[in-house]
């Protein structure tokens, strides 16, 4: 009760009205709070990104993403038995080869890193969806993502066959669902209709659609060794001002034949999530990227914030604007917690 003279003089009417307003009786107990809660959070909206590097026995932390480390392929079977333990249904795979060119080959090396680490999860353990990265930044001495001409600019249709090509041999190994993230024009047609001709129709496109020219990229560019040496990628990925040129993207990426689509970095589009969910009906991904865990990492770091509560807050806020499959480094914590808190 207020004692403020202004709340208490109210009319019979308005203190009918004050008392069917009372809001708080929905949150006054946690098992109140849980009945009523809107959007629930749960590991099976979760896809796990990891880093697979070459040798063996190999866990080698990333000093710019605390928690996570670059994994040799030896390593896998354990990681994927703990994302299937903790009800994570898939992972992502990004490669770091043992050496670089201009054309980026290990992208599309039947043997190469990403291809191998595919054949080692899909024998260890055969229902978790593995994804799988299309792009060759991670694989050019240059850095780009795709193919340069001698100017030094990206050669759109020449790097679209080279991409094929990657998803076309990540397939072959085994990849469940093909993640297209370099941002030529007219891959995913292209992808697409590679795939079909090597009678892979099964295997699904996730593509990396309203994809944004992001400073938060930068501890991942670390993590895989691929930051452009030369440029940026302003050319070829969007411009951060613009939301109506996203959502032509992504009608675009599923004119082409694309199964689910992502907005990526996460936090600071989340209108564009949610624009997203109300104009397509496809499922929807959102990145919660690197630079966004590191940053909540450092701060953790600094003891500034309660980990366990803002982690489960930012994911609970991207499933919120309308991602049904949120792409993040938290996965296996946040999956932790869950089962503390429900079991
Ligand atoms: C490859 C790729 C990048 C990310 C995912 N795929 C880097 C980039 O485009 O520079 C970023 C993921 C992250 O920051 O967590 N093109």
């Amino acid at each position: 009760m207020s004692r403020f003279p202004e709340q208490t003089s109210l009319t019979a009417a308005g203190e009918q009205i004050a008392s069917a307003h009372r809001m708080r009786r929905l949150r006054r107990t946690e098992g109140l709070r849980r009945m009523v809660r809107e959007t629930r959070l749960s590991p099976t909206d979760f896809i796990c990104p990891v880093f697979v590097t070459g040798g063996r026995d190999v866990r080698q932390p990333i000093p710019s993403m605390p928690g996570q480390a670059r994994l040799s392929v030896d390593q896998l079977p354990q990681e994927a038995a703990e994302l299937r333990s903790l009800d994570i249904p898939a992972i992502l795979l990004f490669g770091l080869p043992q050496s670089k060119d201009a054309v980026g080959s290990g992208a599309w090396d039947a043997d190469g890193i990403v291809q191998r680490a595919v054949r080692e999860l899909k024998e260890a353990q055969p229902d978790l969806v593995v994804v799988t990265d299309v792009c060759l930044c991670e694989y050019t001495d240059h850095g780009h993502c795709g193919l340069l001409d001698d100017d030094g600019s990206v050669l759109n249709d020449e790097s679209v066959e080279l991409l094929a090509e990657t998803a076309v041999s990540q397939a072959a190994a085994g990849a469940d669902i093909i993640a297209p993230s370099d941002m030529m024009d007219g891959r995913v047609g292209v992808i697409r209709r590679a795939l079909d001709h090597a009678g892979f129709e099964d295997r699904t496109l996730l593509a990396y659609s309203a994809k944004f020219a992001s400073g938060f990229y930068g501890p991942f560019r670390d993590a895989a060794d691929s930051a452009p040496q030369f440029g940026d990628r302003r050319g070829y990925q969007m411009d951060p001002g613009n939301g109506r040129e996203a959502m032509r993207a992504i009608e675009r990426d599923l004119a082409e034949g694309a199964d689910m689509v992502m907005v990526k970095p996460a936090l600071a589009y989340l209108d564009l999530v949610r624009a997203a969910r109300e104009r397509f009906d496809v499922p929807l991904a959102a990145y919660n990227v690197s630079g966004e865990y590191a940053m909540l990492k450092a701060a953790v770091a600094n003891g500034w914030i309660d980990e366990e509560r803002v982690v489960l807050e930012t994911l609970a806020g991207i499933r919120r604007a309308g991602a049904d499959l949120i792409l993040t480094y938290h996965a296996k914590e946040a999956a932790r917690w869950l089962a503390r808190r429900t079991g």
